[in-house]
């Protein structure tokens, strides 16, 4: 089994003595409301069946020593400087240790090894996997008070905003810490609130294809996003007697027509894609309940082609898999995540699925040289329901 041979690898690398505690935290997929979580508005995703594993045994010393096997790295951090960044690959766990600090103050030295499924740079939120699985274990190995749910997402979440500089929402640690098997999130960022969505799948199965096409989160692409919402949101307010919008959410679909003639192009675009891709997610939601998947998948295309219109984050090879998926005549496809390349996801009939993904891989391999990768995902447990 995957957990006793990181039991063995862990003893190989720190030495032997108490077996260390295994705790992981799953990547995620975007269903669909991308690009809406840091502007109040709603989005669906799942926590998937790739994951995050963290072994930890705690230590007499004054540091905490982690080693990451994907990286094959290794690093000392010491307990006094826990606040301190590095700007590397620790900053995640550094973020999240120093939070946890500065709510107990009595973060004690630990050995942690870290081994992960998920494809880093692919969308599919290895990081927030990564803060998730560093709170959640060092919480218990510690033993330190409990945080509630709320609670432990919006530290992970700060860590990735103030320490590695990532301005991201709070999507991807709500997916890694809360998803729930067979179910989408269905998350008002505004509040923030939940509710499970049965996503009444049968017969199709979830399909993502990722571009390898590298993004990062802190790319100022995402942070300059971010700041077109902001100032539409002031544009509006200003042309506008009365307006206070806190957030472009709070605009009502059937004043789009009036607001947008008033903002520049770039800002009425991204405006008109947050308000109608909240209502995208909101009918997708009804219709997985009522297993209507070409309904989610008409829902899904005009996701994507809003992202590559409207919101700009879209990429050649994105738009190359959406295009092939519409040739194939499955019901959707859409980027997922941030964008700038990272993965895709598909809603693939299950008897088409490896003729389907051995083609798209065929043809996107001779179109951009690159070889993609392709599985299917599931609806799974985030980190809190599992162990
Ligand atoms: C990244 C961020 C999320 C979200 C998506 C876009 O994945 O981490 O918070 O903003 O981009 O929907």
């Amino acid at each position: 089994m995957k957990t006793d041979r990181l039991k063995k690898e862990f003893t190989e690398f720190f030495g032997a003595g108490r077996e260390p505690e295994i705790y992981r935290a799953p990547g995620r997929v975007n269903l669909i409301g991308e690009h809406t979580d840091y502007n109040d508005g709603l989005v669906l995703p799942i926590a998937i069946d790739l994951s995050t594993y963290g072994l930890f045994r705690l230590t007499n010393e004054d540091k905490i020593r982690v080693y990451s096997e994907n990286l094959d790295k290794f690093e000392e951090i010491e307990l006094a400087n826990l606040s301190r960044r590095k700007g590397n690959w620790t900053d995640y766990v550094r973020g999240v240790l120093s939070s946890l600090e500065s709510r107990s103050k009595t973060i004690s030295g630990f050995d942690l090894y870290l081994s992960s499924e998920i494809p880093v740079g692919s969308g599919l939120s290895s990081s927030a996997a990564l803060e998730v699985v560093t709170a959640v274990g060092a919480i218990k190995t510690m033993n330190l008070d409990e945080v509630e749910d709320l609670d432990l997402i919006k530290l992970c979440q700060k860590a990735e905003n103030d320490f590695v500089g990532a301005n991201t929402g709070i999507m991807d640690q709500y997916a890694s810490y809360l998803g729930r098997e067979g179910a989408g999130l269905l998350i008002n960022t505004a509040e923030p609130s939940h509710k499970f969505v049965d996503l009444g799948l049968k017969g199709y199965e979830l399909l993502v294809i990722d571009t390898t096409v590298s993004h990062t989160h802190d790319d100022n692409e995402y942070n300059r996003r971010r700041r077109d919402c902001e100032r539409a949101v002031n544009a509006i307010n200003e042309s506008t007697a009365g307006k206070t919008l806190k957030s472009l959410s709070d605009i009502p679909s059937e004043e789009l027509d009036d607001i947008l003639p008033q903002l520049e192009e770039s800002l009425a675009n991204r405006t008109e894609h947050v308000v109608r891709e909240n209502e995208r997610v909101e009918k997708a939601a009804g219709f997985f309940q009522q297993g209507r998947i070409k309904e989610v998948g008409e829902l899904f295309f005009a996701s994507h082609d809003s992202l590559r219109d409207l919101y700009e984050v879209s990429s050649p090879e994105l738009d190359y898999l959406i295009e092939f998926a519409r040739a194939e005549g499955i019901p959707g496809a859409r980027m997922t995540g941030g964008g700038f390349g990272g993965s895709t996801i598909h809603l693939v009939p299950e008897s088409q699925m490896d003729e389907y993904l051995k083609k798209a891989s065929r043809v996107f391999e001779e179109e951009f040289e690159i070889t993609p990768d392709g599985f299917p995902v599931s609806p799974s447990d985030g980190a809190k329901f599992q162990n």
